[in-house]
């Protein structure tokens, strides 16, 4: 018979491990929400979608040289939007307004999560749907829902060369015409648009100074992200950006922080991976093509529970879209955000004469 105490330690250290292996998964996952984790099939799903985008991304630089200028004589560079949603479309019309007339010179496409129930979704959004998975906030679920819509933008028209991605709660403060021009000069150089794309700037906000900084980078554990992502080198930055086409390609390519920013946060109140996972993939690979601002106007002033001021219809009006405009930087703000779904009437009111003369 097996009396040793060394027998005693060992059967107390199976049973240990045991009830860790049958109960443990149960309790340790409580910290944070099931669905904020990534599921292997999803990353498998995910990974093949953007290996096919960056593939068809090489294959029609190839083919575009061999057919020399002959194609894409006509051809005018596009700006792909990317709206990113867990609710209806409300500001619709807005868009609808902005959009006008400029058929040639943009794509749409929609991510909307599956679980949210959309009304009757306006024409302008209608077959601009992409294959789309569950979002949550504090989880990395919204950098996947990112990249897919990159993907599919790259996939589906090799004109697209600029990716602006907007939320539900945004509005513009241009007209359609000086977004473009501002990102693609003028019309003459817009034919010289796919030579020059090595030059195209990404606007995405890019900060190393931020007081919740450390306690952000240690959301995963003090030193999970090691050694991919060094204290030092990691960034913040705001959600809402517009990336040139050979970043959105670097972003698409990336695994390695990816392997990083995908684990789950055991800190939840400091979880916020996609105002992560960009600006510090992006002030890595090319510090200098990014303009480190947004171009999209948030306020912050007295903001609750991570989510900025809403703005409510009553302030609503003129002088409003041109303060929200005003920017530090060389480029006056293109979009802003959030706005309450009912303002969509005083914002309609004057749309033509204020948000849309420039
Ligand atoms: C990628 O392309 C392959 C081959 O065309 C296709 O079978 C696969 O479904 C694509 N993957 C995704 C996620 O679209
Ligand atoms: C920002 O929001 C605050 C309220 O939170 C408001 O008082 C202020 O006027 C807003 N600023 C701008 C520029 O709209």
């Amino acid at each position: 018979m097996p009396s040793s105490p060394y027998f005693y330690s060992f059967a107390l250290f199976i049973s240990l491990s045991l009830l860790f292996f049958l109960y443990g998964p149960h309790i340790l996952p409580l910290k944070h929400p099931p669905t904020s984790h990534i599921s292997i099939a999803d990353d498998l799903d995910d990974l093949s979608l953007f290996r096919n985008a960056t593939l068809s991304a090489s294959s029609s630089r190839a083919s575009s040289s061999k057919v020399s200028h002959l194609s894409f004589s006509n051809a005018r560079p596009k700006i792909a939007f990317l709206f990113l949603t867990n609710s209806d479309l409300v500001f619709a019309p807005v868009w609808s307004q902005f959009f006008s007339g400029n058929e040639r010179l943009y794509n749409i496409y929609v991510h909307a999560d599956p679980s949210a129930k959309l009304s009757d979704t306006h024409k302008l959004f209608q077959n601009r749907f992409i294959p789309a998975k569950r979002t949550e906030r504090a989880s990395p679920t919204l950098i996947s829902a990112a990249r897919r819509l990159m993907a599919n933008a790259i996939l589906d028209d090799p004109l697209n060369l600029y990716f602006a991605l907007v939320s539900q709660s945004c509005i513009p403060l241009h007209s359609f015409r000086f977004v473009y021009r501002s990102l693609f000069g003028n019309s003459i150089r817009v034919l010289n648009a796919f030579s020059t794309q090595s030059k195209h700037k990404s606007f995405i906000e890019i900060l190393s100074r931020d007081p919740n900084l450390a306690e952000r980078y240690a959301a995963r554990g003090q030193y999970v992200m090691l050694p991919e992502v060094p204290f030092e080198k990691f960034r913040v930055g705001s959600q809402f950006f517009i990336l040139a086409k050979r970043h959105a390609l670097l972003v698409l390519k990336d695994r390695k922080l990816w392997k990083k920013f995908k684990l789950p946060c055991l800190n939840i109140h400091s979880c916020y991976p996609e105002e992560h996972y960009f600006p510090t993939l992006l002030s890595m690979k090319d510090p200098e093509g990014c303009s480190h601002y947004t171009l999209t106007r948030v306020n912050w002033t007295d903001s609750v529970d991570g989510h900025p001021h809403t703005y409510d219809t009553g302030e609503i009006s003129p002088a409003l879209i041109h303060t929200l405009r005003q920017s530090n930087s060389r480029y006056s703000y293109f979009f802003a955000r959030k706005f309450s779904p009912d303002c969509i009437k005083p914002l309609m009111k004057i749309a033509s004469k204020v948000i849309f003369r420039d």
